[in-house]
């Protein structure tokens, strides 16, 4: 009797010539399945019969390239007061937000995130089809399998592996880090890591708790594959506490279709609950939790807040911001922060932030950066990076 491993070779199944699969070399099962994906179907074909880096370890990553897009409506305090209890004075003082953007009309967020990594890959000079692997970092994909393939097919990478990462606000710098571990161990040349968010789509619009909180957004940034002493991830700390996932959710609803004895009773579409927060806690977590894994981050890059150029939060609420700025002993001017244009744009808000700190002029070539992400899970994590 053959032994697995002999039955799962390539060359016993005749396909040592079969297509690209990301991994086949590690994972033989794996390249048996993407292998006979290709041969079945004319979709996902690929006509080079051979991965096209070698797997390297040990390099580097460089942030070259950012991006960002937004929807065209912008809603302002004093619109949302037309339709909650509110008041412009209550949402600037309590927030810092003045004004957010809505995906309408026919936008859709795989459009955004592709306008975004489009940006990136110009200011990388980087070409679509020279892109290895797309991180989609998104907790309200356009489609619940993934955002991340119809981000490539618009995009025309061909040859990238794409998929989506959920984890909320701190999706950006999970897929951060993510994307440098692939280049690290992986081979990976070039990695579009994307933050995009519409969670205009789960809000509740009647609760003034939350609604003025949020905006739809997309920000990316290209990661490429360096020497091993021009890194541009000098530290990172990530952390999950699935205990306070009752602070913030928006949950699967329960099917209520019963299930009689006799026959069965098909279940209805689901669909998730809109955004329950409760924003007292979750205020008092950031300010707790983010001082401490930067610190933890800064600690890997063997750093201090003193050789910090900028200080970049998910951008969630002004007083968060100020107050993390104070623990860190970080001044004012060395804070990004364009949450009063765009509020609380989940995984894009970084991204987005960045892109203009970097187009406006602020973030120079060099600049070392502590960002980072906090929220449902809940996850937060920091990791402390070199811009270019
Ligand atoms: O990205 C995920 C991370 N999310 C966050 O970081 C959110 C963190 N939390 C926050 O940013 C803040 O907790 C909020 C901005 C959500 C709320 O601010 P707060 O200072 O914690 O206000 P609160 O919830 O304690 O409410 C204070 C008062 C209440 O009235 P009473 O009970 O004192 O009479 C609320 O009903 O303000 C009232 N209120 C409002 N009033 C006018 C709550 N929302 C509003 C509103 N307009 N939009």
């Amino acid at each position: 009797m053959a032994s697995a491993s002999h039955l799962f070779s390539p060359s016993s199944m005749g396909m040592s010539g079969s297509g690209r699969c990301w991994g086949r070399r590690r994972n033989r099962l794996i390249g048996l399945r993407c292998s006979m994906l290709e041969e079945h179907s004319a979709v996902g074909s690929s006509s080079s019969p051979k991965p096209r880096f070698p797997r390297v370890v040990g390099k580097g990553s460089k942030l070259i390239g950012c991006g960002s897009a937004v929807p065209k409506l912008s809603i302002s305090n004093d619109d949302l007061a037309e339709i909650v209890e509110t008041s412009d004075e209550w949402i600037s003082v309590r927030t810092g937000i003045r004004k957010r953007r809505i995906l309408s009309g026919d936008e859709t967020l795989t459009d955004l995130a592709a306008e975004a990594a489009r940006k990136a890959l110009d200011m990388a000079k980087v070409e679509a089809l020279d892109v290895d692997l797309i991180l989609m970092c998104t907790s309200t994909p356009d489609d619940l399998f993934g955002t991340g393939p119809q981000v490539q097919r618009e995009l025309g990478c061909k040859h990238a592996l794409a998929f989506d990462i959920t984890a909320a606000c701190s999706g950006f710098v999970l897929g951060l880090v993510t994307a440098t571990r692939y280049i690290k161990g992986g081979g990976f040349q070039n990695v579009l890591v994307i933050g995009a968010d519409a969670l205009s789509r789960y809000v509740d619009w009647s609760d003034r708790g939350t609604c003025i909180l949020f905006g739809d957004a997309a920000g990316a940034m290209l990661v490429q594959a360096s020497q091993e002493d021009e890194d541009g991830l000098l530290g990172f700390d990530l952390r999950t506490d699935g205990q306070g996932h009752r602070h913030l959710h928006a949950t699967v609803k329960a099917d209520s279709s019963k299930q009689n004895g006799a026959a069965f009773v098909p279940p209805k579409p689901s669909s998730y609950s809109c955004i329950q927060m409760n924003g007292k806690e979750v205020f008092r977590f950031a300010v707790r939790c983010v001082p401490e894994v930067i610190e933890a981050a800064l600690s890997d890059a063997g750093l201090s807040s003193a050789d910090l150029n900028w200080l970049l939060l998910h951008q969630a609420n002004q007083r968060i911001i100020d107050a993390v700025a104070t623990r860190l002993q970080i001044q004012t001017g060395r804070v990004l922060s364009n949450l009063s244009n765009y509020g609380n744009t989940s995984a894009a808000s970084i991204p987005l932030a960045l892109d203009e700190a970097i187009r406006g002029g602020q973030v120079q070539q060099g600049d070392v950066i502590a960002t980072a992400g906090f929220g449902a899970g809940l996850t937060w994590g920091a990791a402390i990076v070199k811009w270019g």
